[in-house]
């Protein structure tokens, strides 16, 4: 048998991975000659991916409905896994910092073009009857995408405005957290009582949630950009990275996010009442809820006009 030099630089590779670890490299090539070659449906798993989707009624506009908060919550998956590099990347660049934003902007813009589907893509009569059958639960509930937002900012742009005054970098995080401003979705601030969504939900997350509130509040994405040198926070492509993220998520995708709830939920075939029971049409509105990641790189005009445009 011939080795050729580049199997034998290989071979020698291997092997000093194996010693590293007191492994044999004999035992491992061994391995890999009985190794089944894999295929597609082995490596992208499209049998269990496919076996996901299973509905509560008959109608067929359900299938659309749940097949595309799955494509979200995978989506927001591939923006975690590019927010947790910025994170964690020491030392960081600018190029790296812009290229991978844009990434994760470029994901959160396909959640906003094509919100569509959801607007335009089921029919009024059958999501008006399926819909009953989720209630109390909500895409309000995805706890992704709260984390994507810890990720993405600082705490205190999180917090209800009513409440800001009361919270600064030293507050507990569980006091924080019973402030943020999707508590107004469930929560009767003179009761203290929670709605079942709510509560629900922080039965299941709350305690990852301050786990995740903690470990982002000196790595979210704008502690990140605070870190870099005076210049680098000049940098023009990277301001317009951030603000276009800060966009495309506070503003475009909830205005497509709300126009499809209006054109169901105020179509005049129901109680006009959310499944998660929110006073939806304020608490949705970035006009009201004035959820901005990086308040400082936009003016005081723009602050002023948020959400107002639409
Ligand atoms: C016809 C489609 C949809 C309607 C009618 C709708 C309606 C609503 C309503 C009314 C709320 C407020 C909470 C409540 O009382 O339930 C809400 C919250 C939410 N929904 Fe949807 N939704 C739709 C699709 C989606 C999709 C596809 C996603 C993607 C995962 C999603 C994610 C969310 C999130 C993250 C919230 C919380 C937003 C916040 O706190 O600002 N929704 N939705």
């Amino acid at each position: 048998m011939s080795i050729t030099d580049n199997s034998a630089a290989i071979l020698n590779d291997i092997e000093l991975k194996y010693k590293a670890i007191n492994q044999k490299t004999e035992t491992h090539l061994e391995g890999l000659l009985w190794s089944k070659p894999i295929t597609y449906w082995d490596y992208i798993q499209t049998d269990a991916l496919l076996n996901l989707q299973i509905q509560r009624t008959v109608l067929p506009d359900e299938m659309v409905f749940i097949m595309y908060h799955q494509v979200n919550e995978l989506i927001f998956k591939m923006i975690l896994w590019e927010m947790n590099q910025i994170s964690y990347a020491q030392d960081i660049k600018t190029e790296f910092f812009t290229e991978r934003l844009m990434r994760i902007s470029r994901y959160f813009d396909m959640l906003t073009t094509s919100f569509d589907i959801m607007g335009d893509g089921m029919e009024v009569e059958q999501y008006m009857k399926f819909r009953n059958t989720l209630t109390p639960a909500s895409g309000f509930q995805s706890a992704q995408y709260r984390l994507i937002e810890f990720s993405s900012t600082d705490l205190i742009n999180l917090i209800d405005h009513r409440y800001r005054e009361t919270i600064d970098r030293n507050t507990p995080y569980e006091f924080a957290f019973e402030h943020l401003y999707w508590q107004a979705a469930g929560k009767d601030y003179h009761t203290g009582k929670k709605s079942f969504l709510l509560d629900e939900f922080e039965k299941k997350y709350k305690d990852a949630f301050l786990r995740h509130m903690e470990e982002y509040n000196t790595i979210n994405i704008w502690q990140k950009f605070k870190q870099l040198p005076d210049s680098d926070q000049k940098n023009p492509e990277l301001i317009k990275a951030m603000r276009h993220y800060d966009h495309t998520v506070n503003i475009t995708w909830v205005m497509g996010h709300l126009n499809a709830a209006r054109k169901y939920i105020d179509s005049g075939q129901g109680t006009g009442e959310a499944t998660g029971g929110s006073d939806w049409k304020k608490y949705m509105h970035p006009k009201y809820q004035r959820r901005i990641f990086f308040p400082e790189l936009w003016s005081a005009d723009e602050l002023a006009n948020w959400g107002v445009e639409i």
